[in-house]
């Protein structure tokens, strides 16, 4: 997709697609009134008739011949007072979606020149070529039948009121496509099934990856090594399987020389049946998705480089899978992790964690500036927030609300959650250090605290996305979250 900026009366502009957008008091947007003018009323009529209600992401098409464009899509934006980025988002993504059924291989939008709370002409643009990104991704599908054709859709721009707002728009397109790209690699990941995506696999495609970018090298660790450095807690999840561990590590060397590179862990577990905690069979195919921290780390690294992002960047993934088997870790076992401290694993089915504590000891061979963890990491995190927000804990307030803010910015919600002292307690065990599972109240936070043993000294922040990294129902799949709040905390670091 090619992405450009325009200024000027929409009715002057050439495409084959205008978008305008139609408020739900029935008043016509800027360009709508324009294109309106050179349409000799058809768009006013239109909506005097009440064919068009300007109900938030509701779409009409019409035929334009005689105005510059060959179409226009008329796309409710709700109400005026209060249309916001998540407001615009949601026109963007229904305007983007009904744009790909049509057969225009160009489009216009001018819902970017229309004022959306709190935002630039940079966030206009950035949100439009994410919005377009999502909207035109198809999961690979795996059929016998040929799959639906791709949309004709080739370019888009976006409209600013002012000339001089056109290079800051750009710039959002440009930082937009590249978290668009990320997002679609996160989702494909994710959305494949666990007989293909392996721990392997996902090696593989970190390493296509560093064949892609210049600036990205892969290293790729195996269970030999693994040995090697003790990893004894992450070698205890894998135990139980024939498929082999991963460790990979991904870097964007986008910054100076010797500067602290930002670390992002990613959880790879490729599928999570619980292990000897065997999970109940409903909802189980949707432990494939429990790598989707990994497959957002290698989003987040896609992006960087797409972006060329002028910091550096590392991304490691602990990948493998969670199965029972006479060779399994059994409730009871201890295990030592690469920090030396002992795990009493009560519940094998509190896999992530056990990942996750020795890549987070491993990164700090980084000397990290910081360490964020990205994990489907606990049911209760989806009990707590439900579907639309991300948990985040973190041994360091401002981080957390850097993260918040990031999340607020990028229409990519995260909430920080607390993570005391008090709750450490339910994690004590009688034959280890501590457990890695306890009572379920709480179950977000004391997760994060038992990360928190193996992040002293670092400022190191969790991301919990069991709730927003996919959706269940009749739309199953990955979302690409939180693909846009990495980005967007990564663009506005210090
Ligand atoms: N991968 C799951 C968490 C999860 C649950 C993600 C539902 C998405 C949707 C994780 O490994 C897990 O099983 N956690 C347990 C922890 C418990 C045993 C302490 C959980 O949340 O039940
Ligand atoms: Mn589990
Ligand atoms: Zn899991």
């Amino acid at each position: 997709m090619r992405f450009y900026a325009v200024s000027g009366s929409a009715a002057r502009q050439r495409t084959e697609c205008a978008i305008v957008g139609l408020y739900e008091s029935g008043t016509l947007s800027a360009a709508a009134s324009q294109l309106d003018a050179a349409l000799g009323g058809r768009i006013a009529r239109l909506v005097k008739r009440r064919d068009a209600r300007g109900k938030l992401g509701e779409c009409t098409l019409l035929d334009a011949d005689h105005a510059p464009c060959e179409r226009v899509l008329l796309v409710g934006l709700g109400k005026k007072e209060g249309y916001g980025r998540k407001q615009y988002k949601k026109a963007m993504l229904a305007a983007a979606g009904a744009v790909a059924k049509t057969g225009a291989r160009d489009a216009v939008s001018y819902l970017s020149s229309e004022p959306v709370h709190a935002t630039d002409a940079y966030y206009r643009g950035r949100l439009a070529a994410e919005s377009v990104g999502s909207a035109l991704y198809r999961i690979p599908a795996i059929r016998s039948t040929r799959p639906a054709a791709a949309a004709a859709l080739k370019s888009f721009g976006v409209a600013v009121p002012e000339r001089d707002q056109q290079q800051e728009a750009e710039r959002g397109l440009e930082h937009g496509r590249g978290i668009a790209a990320g997002a679609s690699l996160t989702r494909d990941l994710a959305n494949l099934p666990a007989n293909v995506c392996t721990p392997s696999y996902l090696a593989r495609q970190a390493r296509e990856l560093a064949r892609q970018y210049r600036s990205v090298r892969v290293d790729v660790l195996d269970e030999p090594e693994l040995r090697k450095l003790k990893m004894g807690s992450f070698l205890s999840v894998t135990a139980g399987t024939d498929e082999p561990a991963r460790l990979i590590v991904m870097r964007h060397e986008g910054g100076a020389k010797g500067e602290a590179p930002v670390v992002l862990v990613g959880k790879g577990v490729t599928f999570d049946s619980g292990g000897i905690s065997l999970k109940q069979p409903p909802g189980m195919d949707e432990m494939k998705f429990d790598m989707t921290g990994a497959a957002s780390v290698f989003g987040a690294i896609k992006a960087a480089a797409e972006i060329g992002l002028q910091r550096n960047l590392i991304g490691v993934v602990p990948a493998c899978e969670n199965m029972p088997s006479g060779r399994a870790t059994k409730p009871g076992d201890i295990v030592r992790s690469m920090s030396g401290q002992t795990i009493e694993v009560l519940n094998t089915d509190a896999e992530g964690r056990l990942i996750l504590c020795d890549a987070l000891t491993y990164s700090r061979r980084f000397k990290p500036a910081l360490v964020v963890d990205v994990a489907t990491l606990t049911g209760a995190c989806v009990i707590a927030l439900g579907a639309h927000t991300s948990a985040v804990m973190s041994n360091d307030d401002d981080l957390a609300a850097a993260i918040e803010e990031a999340g607020r910015r990028a229409e990519d919600r995260a909430w920080h959650m607390p993570m005391a002292e008090e709750y450490h307690d339910q994690l004590k065990s009688n034959f280890a250090d501590f457990a890695n599972a306890c009572g379920r109240d709480g179950g977000a936070i004391t997760a994060a605290c038992f990360l928190a043993k193996f992040t002293e000294g670092l400022r190191w922040a969790h991301i919990d996305i069991a709730g927003t990294a996919y959706v269940t129902g009749a739309h199953k799949g990955s979302t690409g979250r939180p693909v846009p709040l990495l980005v967007d905390f990564l663009l506005n670091l210090p």
